[in-house]
C-alpha cells in the first residue's frame, strides 16, 4: 500500500483520522508505527514535515496510543526541534551529531530532510518492508529509509539509500545506516574490545552525556580491536532474564562507526554506519548510494531473550545454511604448522577417519614455489601447490581423503600478498600501498586492492580454480590476516572511496563464489575473530571466533559471542592450548561447531577412545546444539563454574554444559543450577553423558524430575576440581 502526501496539498487529509497499513493520521501529523511481535519503533511527523522517532520499546496493544507518547515528556527544548530526527541532517538547524553530512554540487553544506511518502510491502507472513522517502525542499536531494521487520524474531534491519539530481557530484561526508532515538532514564553500554587471541572482551559502562564512539579504521581484519556489535540496556543494566535491552550490529566488514550520544534531554541518540573517517564519497547525479544495514533487536525480558531472537534470526535468515548441518573436522594447523608433506598429510587423513570426524582441513603452507610458503614470510599470492611438499598436488590429497571416506577442505587467504611472492613482482599495481612511502607490513603481508575488478577476478579465480580442479572439495577456510596501512589504490581516481569500494569488491567476489558454489561450507576467519559480522556471514556457514583455543579462555570468548551469534556458526577446535584434560577441551568445543586440531597419533588409548565417543555423542546431540534455544545459566565471569544450556523446539530434549573456571580451594557447584526453557508440566530424566572411559558419574543416572522442579530448584552437576567439566542430558519421559 502506497501512501503519499504532497507537501502542499495535505490540508484535506489532515482533517481526517485515517488508519492505514502502517500509518495513522492525527490532525496535523502522521504516525508510522514499525512493529514486530513485541517491539515498536514509532515515527511521527511534526507540523513542518520533519520525521521524528518518538518511541522505541515494547509494542503497545493499541497502536493509536503511540500518539500520546511525545506529550508525556517535558524534558525541555532542544532548540532545533529535530534532536530526535529519524535521520538527522546537518548544516541547517541541527545542533547535535548528524546522521548525514553532505556538500552539494554548488558547494553548499546545508541539508534538510522532510517527510514525503511511505510505503509498506510484505515479503511473506513474517517479513515486511517499510520504505520512507525524505527529501530536501531546497535541493533535488533525497534519502529513502528502509526498515525490514522480521516479525517473529523481533529483529529490524535498517538502511538508507541516498540519491540526488543536482548539476554535479555531491560529496557524502557522513552517511549513517540508522539513526535511533531512545528515551530512557540512563543507558548502559555493553561493548567489546580485543586483539589477536583476546577477542570479545566485554566492558559495561554507564553512558554519560556527550558522545561515545565505537569504531574501526583498520580496513580489513576490521574487527580486530572492536566489533560492530554491542548492547544497550535502558533504565538499568539488563540481566539475562530482566530489563530492557537493545542489541545492535552493523552489517559491514570494513570500517564502521557507532555514535552513542546521551543528549541534553537525557535521551540516547544512536547513529550507526560506515565510518566516515577518510571516506568522503562522491555521488554522481541519479546514482544510488545504499548504506549497509544496521541490525537491531529490542527485548524487555533481558539479554537472554534478545540473544535468542538474534540467534533465531541468524539461523533462519542470515547464516548460510543456518538451519542445516555442519561437518566435524580435523585441522592440521596446530598439529603441523607449515611443516608437512604429502606423506604426513596422508597419515593425518587416515587419522581423520580414525578419530571419527567427517573432514580433513588442510591449513596454511600448501602453496608457493619460487617463494615457498614454509613460514608466514613468503608465498601468499602464489596459489599453486608447493611441488616439494605436495608433488602430486591437492588432487592427490582429495583422493586420499575419498579413499578414507572423509571429505577434504582447504585454507586460503586470497585477499593478501607477501612481498616475497611472484604475485607481488607481477602486479605491484594490485597492492594497496602509498607510492611515495615505504611499505608497512602486518604479519609480513600486504592487502590486495579489491576495489579493482581485476583483483576481484583474481580472488574469485583462486577459489574457482581450486574447485574446478577438485570438484569434490568440501570446505573452505577463508582467512584475512592483515589490516590496511598506507591506504592507496592505483585503480581508483578518488582515494577516499577505497575503504568502501574494498568491502563492496569483497562482497562482489563472495557473491560470485556463492552463485557458482552455493552450498560448499566456508569458514570466515580473520587471524581469529578479526572479521565477524552479519554482512559477511551471508556467504559463510561458520566463523572462527579466535586463535585462542585454550578452553578456559574459550568459555569466556564463546559466552560473549553467543549473545550475538548462534552455536551452529561458532567453530570450536580442540587443540593443545591450555593444560586441561582432553575431556574438558572437547566438552568446551562441543558447545558449538566441533573440530579438532591435535596430533591424533599422539593421543593415548583412553584419550583417543574418549574423543571417538565424544564425536559420536556430538553427532547425536548436535541437532539441539545447532538448532536449539540457548540459555546462559551461570556466567563464568561471576561464578566458579559456567553453565550453558540448549533446548530443542519442543522443550523435550536439552543438554547442559558445565565447566569449572576457578582454581580456588573447593571451587565448584555448591548449589543447584536452575535450568531454563523446559516445560514445567513435563517430566524429564537427567543423566551425565560424555564420561571419560572407566569413570563413573556420582550423579544419580536414573533420576526423574518435573520441568517445574528443574527450573525452580535445579540440579547440581557436581562440578569440582576432579570433575571440571560435566555434560548433562535432559530428556522428556513420556
Ligand atoms: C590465522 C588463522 C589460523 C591459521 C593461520 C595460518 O592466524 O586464524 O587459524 O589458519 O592463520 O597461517
Amino acid at each position: 500500500m502506497f501512501f503519499k502526501i504532497s507537501l502542499f496539498k495535505r490540508a484535506a487529509l489532515y482533517s481526517t483520522f485515517l488508519l492505514c497499513f502502517s500509518c495513522i493520521l492525527y490532525g496535523q501529523t502522521i504516525l508510522i508505527p514499525i512493529e514486530t511481535k513485541n517491539t515498536a519503533v514509532v515515527l511521527q511527523t511534526d507540523k513542518d514535515k520533519n520525521l521524528l522517532m518518538v518511541y522505541l520499546g515494547t509494542k503497545l496493544k493499541s497502536a493509536e496510543e503511540y500518539a500520546y507518547i511525545p506529550s508525556m515528556y517535558s524534558r525541555g527544548d532542544d532548540y532545533s526541534g529535530i534532536i530526535n530526527s529519524v535521520y538527522t541532517p546537518s548544516g541547517s538547524r541541527n545542533l547535535v551529531e548528524p546522521a548525514i553530512t553532505v556538500t552539494h554540487a554548488d558547494g553548499n553544506t546545508s541539508l534538510d530532510l522532510k517527510y514525503v511518502s511511505h510505503l509498506q510491502t510484505k515479503e511473506d507472513n513474517n517479513i515486511s518492508l517499510i520504505t520512507i522517502k525524505l527529501a530536501d525542499p531546497a535541493f533535488p536531494f533525497d534519502v529513502t529509509l528502509y526498515f525490514k521487520c522480521y516479525y517473529n524474531e523481533d529483529v529490524i534491519e535498517q538502511w538508507s539509500v541516498i540519491k540526488h539530481m543536482e548539476k554535479g557530484n555531491v560529496l557524502l561526508q557522513k552517511i549513517a545506516s540508522a539513526n535511533l532515538y531512545i528515551p530512557g532514564n540512563g543507558f548502559w553500554l555493553n561493548q567489546y574490545h580485543g586483539d589477536w587471541a583476546r577477542e570479545m572482551q566485554p566492558e559495561e559502562t554507564k553512558l554519560t552525556h556527550g558522545i561515545k564512539v565505537l569504531d574501526s579504521k583498520l580496513g580489513t581484519r576490521a574487527h580486530l580491536y572492536q566489533p560492530p556489535t554491542f548492547a544497550i540496556s535502558i533504565d538499568k543494566p539488563a540481566t539475562e532474564d530482566e530489563g530492557k535491552v537493545l542489541y545492535g550490529s552493523l552489517e559491514w566488514s570494513g570500517n564502521f562507526r557507532v555514535d552513542l550520544e546521551v543528549d541534553p534531554l537525557n535521551n540516547l541518540r544512536l547513529i550507526a554506519g560506515i565510518n566516515n573517517q577518510a571516506s568522503d564519497y562522491l555521488l554522481k547525479p541519479a546514482e544510488n548510494f545504499t548504506t549497509p544495514a544496521f541490525l537491531y533487536t529490542f527485548s524487555d525480558k533481558g539479554r537472554g531473550d534478545a540473544s535468542r531472537n538474534l540467534q533465531r534470526w541468524a539461523r533462519k535468515y542470515r547464516i548460510l545454511d543456518g538451519n542445516g548441518s555442519r561437518l566435524t573436522l580435523l585441522n592440521n594447523w596446530e598439529a603441523t604448522f607449515f611443516d608437512f608433506n604429502e606423506q604426513k598429510l596422508s597419515e593425518l587423513i587416515k587419522d581423520t577417519k580414525k578419530l571419527g570426524v567427517e573432514l580433513f582441513l588442510l591449513d596454511d603452507g600448501w602453496f608457493g614455489n619460487m617463494y615457498p610458503r614454509n613460514n608466514d614470510k613468503a608465498g601468499l599470492g602464489d596459489w599453486q601447490e608447493n611441488r616439494t611438499k605436495l608433488p602430486s598436488g591437492v588432487g592427490y590429497l582429495v583422493k586420499e581423503a575419498e579413499k578414507n571416506q572423509v571429505k577434504f577442505g582447504i585454507w586460503v587467504e586470497p585477499e593478501m600478498v607477501n612481498p616475497s611472492s611472484e604475485l607481488y613482482k607481477r602486479h605491484p599495481e594490485w597492492i594497496i600501498k602509498q607510492p611515495k612511502r615505504s611499505e608497512h607490513l602486518y604479519r609480513n603481508q600486504l592487502v590486495l586492492d579489491l576495489s579493482n575488478p581485476k583483483v576481484q577476478d583474481f580472488v574469485f579465480n583462486v577459489l574457482d580454480t581450486l574447485f574446478s580442479k577438485n570438484p569434490s572439495l568440501a570446505y573452505i577456510k577463508w582467512d584475512c590476516n592483515a589490516v590496511i596501512y598506507n591506504a592507496y589504490s592505483a585503480h581508483l581516481n578518488k582515494q577516499s572511496h577505497l575503504y568502501i569500494e574494498y568491502i563492496r569488491g569483497l562482497y562482489e567476489v563472495l557473491k560470485r563464489i556463492r552463485a557458482k558454489y552455493p552450498k560448499v561450507p566456508m569458514m570466515l576467519c580473520s587471524g581469529g575473530g578479526g572479521r565477524v559480522d552479519y554482512a559477511a556471514l551471508k556467504y559463510f556457514t561458520e566463523f572462527w571466533p579466535s586463535d585462542n583455543t585454550d578452553p578456559l579462555e574459550r568459555i569466556f570468548i564463546q559466552w560473549e559471542y553467543s549473545y550475538f551469534f548462534p552455536a551452529i556458526a561458532t567453530s570450536n577446535h580442540v587443540t593443545d592450548w591450555g593444560k586441561q584434560p582432553i575431556k574438558y577441551r572437547t566438552d568446551v568445543a562441543m558447545m558449538g561447531k566441533l573440530g579438532f586440531d591435535i596430533v591424533v597419533s599422539e593421543l593415548n588409548e583412553k584419550d583417543l577412545k574418549y574423543c571417538q565417543q565424544a564425536i559420536a555423542l556430538y553427532k547425536q546431540k548436535s541437532d539441539i546444539i545447532w538448532h536449539g534455544e540457548q540459555y546462559r545459566l551461570l556466567s563464568p565471569w561471576e561464578n566458579d563454574f559456567a553453565s550453558i544450556m540448549y533446548v530443542d523446539e519442543e522443550r523435550s530434549n536439552a543438554i547442559v554444559f558445565n565447566y569449572l573456571v576457578s582454581n580456588r580451594y573447593k571451587a565448584g557447584s555448591t548449589s543447584p543450577v536452575k535450568l531454563k526453557g523446559l516445560n514445567a508440566a513435563k517430566k524429564y530424566s537427567v543423566r551425565e553423558i560424555n564420561l571419560y572411559p572407566d569413570t563413573q558419574s556420582p550423579l544419580s543416572q536414573n533420576a526423574i524430575y518435573s520441568g517445574d522442579y528443574l527450573m525452580a530448584v535445579g540440579i547440581n552437576p557436581n562440578v569440582r576440581d576432579r570433575r571440571p567439566s560435566v555434560i548433562l542430558e535432559v530428556m522428556e519421559i513420556k
